[in-house]
Parts: structure tokens; sequence; C-alpha cells
């Protein structure tokens, strides 16, 4: 099976490639990606001869054409990901999200290959803290923020494909993740890299938004899944019951590095902040068989911080860039 990664230099996308070339050796991975900020060719270096690596952006159709042409399954990861970005400026997001993902479209529609989008938790909008339901595929869209709002329109995209030309497709919506080769600007390598430079973590307001994190390779293993048995046209949502509010990680954060519990600084809120999120998988368990394998959060996280401990090479050189960024929107 010859496989187009788009986005494979980025957090998830390098995780999936490793994941793989670990668990699916038969499987030969072409990678798309234009190596912005977020991308980093180092996540792929132990991997660089096993792969096909091609810099290029995903809105290009005379790129994307002849390597969705000799693919047989397009497994889309990029994305402009980051939400606080997106308040600052939500033009790149509107470029890679929405004419990213239509010009893949259209090629995987005039070649006939299998499209596999990836998307998020975020197009549901937000729960309260009491609400006893959780996301599923039923659940309406009703984004918040302009990140959430492009997935949201390219999720659309893929179904209007779907039903309109016939593309075979599935779309997977998967809560927060977490794990190696995450970058810095993201909430938990964030205040890790924080904490390894002394510096205390920053929380948005109180801290009691809610996300439900799932380690990255649970998110690739259930993408995996959904390739091999999954239904064309569903969409299935992904998650493994992590719900946490953010307090609650940055004092686990603070327990794991031996610091005290209240040694962390709340911060200005970020603007439309979603409340909480939280995904039923049931159909992905029940109808694929799927099952996370990583049900210890605190082991999960100890995991990651021994990783970006020994990783400081691949992230120092992001971390002040990321830091002034903040302070600039924060002024
Ligand atoms: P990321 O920001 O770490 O990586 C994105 C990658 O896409 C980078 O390598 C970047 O260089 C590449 N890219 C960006 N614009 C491009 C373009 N125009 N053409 C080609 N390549 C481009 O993102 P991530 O956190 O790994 O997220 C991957 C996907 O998973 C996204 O679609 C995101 O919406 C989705 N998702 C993320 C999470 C999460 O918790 N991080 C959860 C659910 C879904
Ligand atoms: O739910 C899936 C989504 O999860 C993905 O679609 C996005 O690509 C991914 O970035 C993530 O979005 P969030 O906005 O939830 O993630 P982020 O890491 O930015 O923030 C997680 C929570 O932590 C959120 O409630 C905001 C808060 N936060 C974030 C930062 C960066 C802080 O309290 N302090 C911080 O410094």
């Amino acid at each position: 099976m010859r496989v187009l990664v788009t986005g494979g230099a980025g957090f998830i996308g390098s995780n999936f490639v490793h994941w793989t070339l670990a668990h699916r050796p038969e499987v030969s991975i072409t990678v798309l990606d234009a190596l912005t900020y977020a991308g980093n060719r180092s996540s792929l270096a132990s991997v660089e001869d096993r792969i096909t690596f091609v810099e290029g952006r995903i809105e290009d159709a005379v790129v994307v054409d002849p390597l969705v042409a000799e693919a047989d399954v397009v497994i889309h990861f990029a994305a402009e990901s980051h939400n606080d970005n997106s308040l600052a400026d939500p033009a790149p997001f509107i470029q890679t999200n929405l004419i990213g993902t239509f010009t893949l479209l259209e090629a995987v529609r005039k070649h006939g290959v299998r499209y596999h989008h990836i998307s998020t938790d975020e197009v549901y909008g937000d729960l309260e803290l009491d609400d006893p339901h959780k996301f599923t595929e039923s659940t309406p869209y009703n984004p918040s923020s302009p990140y959430s709002s492009t997935k949201a329109g390219s999720d659309l995209l893929v179904r209007a494909w779907a039903r309109s030309f016939g593309i075979h497709a599935t779309i997977s919506n998967c809560s927060n993740n977490y794990g190696n080769f995450q970058h810095v600007e993201k909430f938990i390598p964030r205040q890790i890299t924080n904490l390894i430079d002394g510096v205390r973590p920053k929380l948005y307001g109180a801290g009691l938004n809610v996300r439900d994190w799932i380690h990255v390779d649970d998110h690739n293993s259930a993408v995996w899944a959904i390739i091999d048995r999954g239904e064309i046209g569903r969409t299935y949502l992904i998650g493994s019951d992590g719900e946490k509010n953010n307090l609650d990680v940055v004092t686990t954060l603070l327990r794991i590095f031996g610091r005290a519990e209240d040694d962390f600084d709340h911060v200005q809120d970020r603007p439309g902040h979603d409340l909480r999120y939280a995904i039923d998988s049931t159909p992905l368990q029940t109808e694929l068989g799927w099952t996370p394998q990583y049900t210890n959060f605190e082991q999960g996280l100890t995991d990651t911080v021994n990783w970006y401990r020994e990783n400081e090479a691949w992230w120092r050189a992001d971390k002040a860039a990321t830091e002034a960024k903040y302070q600039a929107s924060a002024s």
C-alpha cells in the first residue's frame, strides 16, 4: 500500500510515520509538507531513508496532483493547527485548511484515490462542565475560533465531495493529543519546556477548561483502524476518556518536576476560550475493535516530560521565538 501523508513533519503526522513504519512495514510512505514554522524535518531524521519526503504546499495543485495519482490512500494531517495563532492572524488558516483541503479533494476526485481526513473535536464547539453528553458523530457543528471554523469547513468540503462526486472518504475528529514531537506553542510542551527552563507554567484564566487528552500513538492506531476497517462515507470520533482540566494538568506536571503545586502563574484568558471537549468513541471501539493503549495519563505525561528533557536539541530553537510571539499578542 502506498500512502501519501500530508503534514508528516508536524506533531501528529510525524508520529503517524513512525507508528506506521514500526507496525505496518509493508506500507510505503511519501510525506508532503511545507515545513512551516510547525514542521520540523528532524522529527523524521531517524527514518529519512525509509520514506520519500517532498517539500511543498497542499494548495499547490501542480505538486499535489502527481503525488495523489501515485498513492493508494491520502491521509491528510497538514493544517494550521494552533487556536492562539488563528486569533492573531486567521489568513493562513483559510489558505491551508480550506484551499489546501479543496486542492487535495480535487486531486483525489480526479484520480479515484481513497482519502482519510484528519480533523478535530473542536468542530462541535464546547460543552458545559456538567453536561452528561459527550460529542458523537451526530453532534451539530458549532465551531468557535478561526482555527476550528476552518477545520469545520474542511470537513464539510469532504462530506460534499463524498456525496456529490462519490469520492471514497472517511473523516476522524480527535480530541487533544499529547506526546513526543509536539511544538512548544501547545499547552503541555509549553509548560514542560518552561519547567525545564525554571519558568513558572502559564495557565489561561482560572484553568477550569477541560480537554479530553489522548496519547498521539492511540490517535494514530485509531486512524489505521479506520483506514483498514472504516465504512466509506463515515465520520469516526477518536478519544480515550481522558478528561482533565488545565489546572489538573499543570499540577500534575509540577508534581513530576518536584515543584510546589501552586508554583504557576494565571495569565490572561484566550478570547472565546472553549470550556470543555469530551468524546464518545463507542463506534470506533465496538464496530472497529479499536482500544487505546495509554490509559494512565500521569505515566504518559512522565514519558513525555522525559522525552523533552532528553531531546532539548529538537525544541530549543523554537522556544524563544514562541514565547516572544506570546508576549507580543499579550501586549
Ligand atoms: P502541527 O501544526 O504540529 O503540524 C502541521 C504540519 O502541517 C506541519 O508539519 C506543517 O509544516 C504542515 N503544513 C502546514 N501548512 C501546510 C501547507 N499549506 N502545505 C503543506 N504542509 C503544511 O499540527 P498537528 O498538531 O500535528 O495536527 C495535525 C492534524 O491533526 C491537523 O489537521 C489538526 O487539525 C488535527 N488535530 C490535531 C489535534 C492536536 O491535539 N494537535 C487534535 C485533533 C486533530
Ligand atoms: O481538541 C483538539 C485540538 O486540541 C486540536 O484541534 C488543536 O489543533 C490543538 O492545538 C488543541 O487545541 P487547544 O486549543 O485545546 O490546545 P492548546 O494546547 O492550545 O491548549 C490546551 C488548553 O490549555 C486550552 O484550554 C488553552 C490552555 N492553555 C494553553 C496554552 C498554550 C493554557 O492554559 N496556557 C497556555 O500557555
